[in-house]
């Protein structure tokens, strides 16, 4: 689809990071932007910076996308502020801390809630207010989490989940008279806030999970493999480049999808999961195997 000034993209999770970059990469298009976020003050500093380097129309907007009456208030407050909606991006999403199987189930709420919930929202609020204005465009931002997991249960299922919904998404869409792209984001390493994620644990989920013993091993190998990652802004291009041109994915990193492709061989041969020993940014596994352990171990001895 076209991009102008008369085009609406509404963004999740805008106050920082990939969502901040889109706004800023739409900004550039001339659209007029709605950035919703739960953080009000990065979302702040956010429209500032899209307003001051873009001169677009915007709009902020607290919401929380696991909630989907937030979420509907936020699609209906866009059509009373610029008339219409043409694009989404449902891009909001964390990735918790605490053991998946023996720590609370909070973070398995939290990190559905967010990454699985806030997508499905997003498209239900907002996919009948694009038909009404005669089509335009969905983004959903996945991960690379969603074509191989690894990155811990609760963040791979929540975004395999929005790699399936989004393909089931675009075979709705794509008979449809009314036209509406759809484009599934899948992304490696970007150098975003998201290791920090629980810094947006909500209160009525209790008390924030933290890191159990060992888990710091992986998660600043992790930390640092985000702060050497791609910058922001070259995947917010790649995303308005898919929307002009109708591109479904989006694969800013093509070395993990070798290691989705690689499993999807395994499966086919019906072989048991094999862990990849070699993973972009990260040492090998063993290693970090064996730092775990001795970390485990180092705790246990200091009990
Ligand atoms: N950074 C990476 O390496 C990477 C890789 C693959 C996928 N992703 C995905 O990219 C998306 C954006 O994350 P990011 O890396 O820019 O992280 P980020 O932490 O920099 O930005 C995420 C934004 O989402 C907001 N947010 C959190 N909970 C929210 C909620 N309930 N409602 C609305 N907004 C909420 C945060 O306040 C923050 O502004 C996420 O879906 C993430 O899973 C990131």
């Amino acid at each position: 689809m076209d991009l102008s000034n008369d085009t609406v993209v509404v963004i999740t999770g805008a106050a920082s990071g990939i969502g901040r970059a889109m706004a800023n990469s739409f900004g550039a298009a001339g659209c007029k932007l709605v950035l919703a976020d739960v953080n009000a003050d990065d979302l702040e500093v956010a429209d500032g910076e899209v307003r001051a380097s873009h001169k677009v129309d915007t709009l902020t907007s607290i919401t929380d996308v696991s909630k989907a009456d937030q979420v509907e208030a936020l699609a209906a407050a866009t059509v009373d502020r610029f008339g219409a909606v043409q694009v989404i991006c449902n891009n909001a999403g964390v990735a918790g801390k605490g053991d998946p199987w023996l720590g609370p189930i909070e973070t398995w709420e939290w990190t559905l809630g967010v990454n699985l919930w806030g997508v499905i929202h997003g498209v239900r609020a907002f996919l009948p207010r694009i038909l009404e204005a005669g089509g335009g465009h969905v983004v959903n931002t996945a991960s690379i989490a969603g074509l191989f997991p690894g990155f811990g249960p609760a963040y791979d299922a929540s975004k395999h989940a929005v790699v399936a919904l989004t393909e089931g998404l675009y075979h709705a869409m794509e008979p449809s008279p009314i036209p509406v792209g759809v484009s599934c984001l899948c992304p490696g390493w970007v150098r975003t806030g998201i290791i920090d994620a629980d810094r947006n644990w909500p209160d009525e989920l209790g008390e924030r999970p933290e890191l159990e013993a060992g888990q710091e091993v992986l998660f600043n190998y992790i930390r640092t493999a985000i702060e050497e990652g791609m910058q922001p802004a070259a995947v917010a291009d790649m995303v308005v480049s898919a929307v002009r041109k109708n591109r479904y994915w989006v694969f800013p990193h093509p070395d993990f999808v070798e290691i989705a492709m690689d499993r999807f061989h395994s499966i086919g041969e019906g072989v048991n999961p094999v862990m990849p020993n070699e993973s972009p940014g990260l040492p090998p596994r063993e290693q970090m195997v064996a730092e775990t352990m001795a970390a485990v171990m180092a705790a246990l001895e200091a009990q």
